[in-house]
């Protein structure tokens, strides 16, 4: 019979929990958005999200365990996100499944929220097969080479702000509220993308390093002028400078690794030009694209589910001395505490 897992979610300003069987019999699922509580500070509290999480919680825990029909000490194991993320955040989740786990005598993995987004393409799957991953979200941006499952080499990442920090910070700018990254695809979509130039930070640095503080400041810049514009237009030329070389970057990673395949994730991997532009890529190169089903770009418990999933059946149980982790640790990223030197180093 094929694990049960119980997967619990609470990195950020989402609240999530998920029940999955094997790698993508979905028997519950459930994301709770904090966004219309935090919009009104610009952007997340983490005490604010601590307690919304602390309260959401439980409940949510019930409504998933009643709606697949299963009791606590019926699953195989409880998993939850430890990092990175806000820590008062991270913290309830992870405490959460943790008693969870205990109380019922079961294993409890802690799991990567970047794993869960980099394996979210490869959802339904047992396999994960070699290729190159862009994981692009509100608190990063990372090039990996992968190999298969746990096996992760990173090629490059930012310098400063996130792709999608970019996009939320932008769009505080342009008046578009928290967060902003939709709001920019949606007004982008009938705006001139080559009206405007705007910088595209690092694109000639040789490596896979990404910069996009530059493209706010300049983006700052631009509106203190006080000349009139069209948002439509500015929106579409800061989302190409992003997609620009977010694209660019993970097809030279492509070329350089010899990989046919390559799969983006995160938050931003919604966005539309940027899904455009890569398919339209992968089709010149005979390249396959994926990413994450739908409602599984931004954060989500399911994704952390499915990467358990893959930490369960190589063997790991032993997650309940592991601590939050709030900071991306590169050298203990996609390991488990009982797999340590198992993996490649
Ligand atoms: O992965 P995610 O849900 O949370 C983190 O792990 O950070 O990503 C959230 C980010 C936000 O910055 C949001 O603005 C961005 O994803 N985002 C988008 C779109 N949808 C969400 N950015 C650009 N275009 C979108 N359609
Ligand atoms: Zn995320």
């Amino acid at each position: 019979m094929s694990a049960v897992l119980l997967a619990l979610e609470t990195s950020c300003d989402e609240t999530a929990v998920a029940v999955l069987e094997g790698f993508g019999n979905v028997l519950a699922h459930e994301v709770l958005s904090q966004a219309p509580i935090h919009a009104e500070f610009g952007g997340v509290v983490p005490e604010v999200a601590s307690r919304n999480h602390l309260e959401a919680l439980p409940h949510m825990v019930n409504r998933a365990l009643g709606r697949c029909g299963c009791a606590l000490r019926d699953l195989s194991a409880v998993a939850a996100t430890t990092g990175p993320g806000l820590a008062a955040a991270l913290i309830v989740g992870a405490s959460a499944g943790k008693g969870l786990a205990l109380g019922a005598g079961l294993p409890f993995l802690a799991i990567n929220h970047l794993e869960g987004h980099l394996l979210s393409p490869f959802f339904g799957e047992p396999e994960i097969p070699p290729h190159t991953a862009l994981i692009v979200s509100g608190g990063h941006t990372l090039l990996f080479d992968v190999e298969g499952f746990s096996r992760y080499r990173l090629l490059g990442r930012t310098r400063d702000d996130a792709a999608g920090e970019a996009f939320d910070k932008i769009a505080k700018l342009l008046g578009l509220g928290y967060p902003g990254g939709e709001a920019i695809d949606i007004l982008a979509k009938d705006g001139d993308p080559a009206r405007y130039h705007f910088p595209r930070g690092m694109a000639d640095s040789g490596d896979f390093q990404f910069s996009f503080s530059g493209l706010k400041t300049s983006v700052r810049r631009f509106l203190e002028r006080g000349e009139l514009f069209d948002i439509r237009d500015v929106c579409a030329s800061v989302q190409a400078a992003i997609v620009d070389v977010l694209v660019e970057k993970s097809f030279r990673a492509m070329h350089e690794n010899h990989r046919t395949i390559l799969s983006i994730s995160g938050g931003v991997s919604a966005n539309s030009a940027l899904k455009n532009k890569a398919e339209s890529c992968a089709f010149n190169e005979s390249v396959i694209l994926r990413t994450a089903p739908q409602g599984l770009h931004t954060d989500n418990a399911l994704m952390i589910a499915y990467a358990a999933a893959h930490h369960f059946a190589a063997g790991a149980r032993q997650g309940m001395e592991s601590d939050i982790v709030p900071n991306f640790c590169e050298k203990d990223f996609g390991r488990q505490p009982d797999r340590v030197g198992v993996l490649q180093s």
